[in-house]
């Protein structure tokens, strides 16, 4: 039963959760994107409202009228758009779940690309990336480089979908990215057949920086793997 929102352990806390994938414009048109559908960061979102927080959703995507009605959303179409308001927003609580496009075309098209382009130029164009900003990461060096007991108090949540290959298993993997990134908190989602983008199921790996413990969670309903995520959080801002 959802308590009431001066209550929960997130009372008086901002809580900002990215949801979706990012569509990297082409032209005014098209864009570069991937299948994220959003539902984890919505239900993330939902989990986090539950707890008496105030949320704000920076999503990609459309979250359903029942979240909606109960958070902040403000939707984006890229990086760069989503990276601008994490970094203005400076919450208690960053949930990174998006599925941030690693790179974005280098030049948008002011008009549509035509099929001929140029003079009767029947070849096809190329499109040449670039990298797009690490927001994690930056949130992350944006809140270290602030020595305030405020900035010190706040918690940054990553999320990877991993597979495991020959250098390692999908844990192996996300210790490595937990210590890159150097975000509190990384939800690893064993990924691959077709598990996990679209579905309501998974299973979810809670690794945490300052502990070697991993707290694995399902396969479950999304809904409750977010509600484990947000009350670990919760946790550390009892403990700390
Ligand atoms: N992320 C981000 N900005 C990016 C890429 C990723 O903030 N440009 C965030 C994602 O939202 C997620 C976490 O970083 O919370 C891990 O994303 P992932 O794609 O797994 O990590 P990468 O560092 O991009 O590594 P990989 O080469 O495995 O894609
Ligand atoms: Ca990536």
């Amino acid at each position: 039963v959802p308590v009431a929102r001066e209550q929960g352990p997130l009372a008086g806390r901002t809580v900002l959760v990215t949801a979706g994938g990012t569509r990297e414009a082409i032209d005014p048109v098209r864009y570069l994107g991937n299948r994220s559908s959003g539902k984890m960061g919505f239900a993330i979102s939902a989990a986090a409202a539950d707890l008496g927080a105030k949320v704000t959703l920076v999503t990609t995507a459309t979250p359903p009228a029942d979240v909606a009605s109960r958070v902040d959303v403000v939707t984006v179409e890229g990086a760069r758009a989503m990276r601008e308001k994490v970094l203005e927003a400076e919450p208690d609580l960053l949930v990174m779940a998006a599925a941030v496009a690693d790179f974005r075309p280098s030049e948008v098209a002011t008009s549509k690309i035509k099929k001929t382009h140029g003079s009767g130029d029947d070849s096809a164009p190329v499109i040449t990336l670039v990298r797009n900003p690490d927001i994690l990461a930056e949130a992350v060096a944006q809140r270290d480089a602030k020595a305030d007991s405020e900035a010190r108090r706040r918690v940054i949540v990553g999320f990877a979908a991993e597979t495991g290959d020959a250098d390692g298993d999908v844990l192996f993997h996300a210790r490595a990215k937990l210590a890159r990134k150097g975000c509190d908190v990384l939800v690893a989602n064993e990924v691959g057949d077709g598990v996990t983008f679209g579905q309501d199921e998974s299973t979810a790996h809670l690794l945490r920086a300052d502990s070697d413990e991993v707290v694995t969670v399902g396969p479950a309903p999304k809904s409750h793997i977010a509600a484990a995520v947000v009350d670990l959080a919760a946790s550390i801002f009892t403990t700390q």
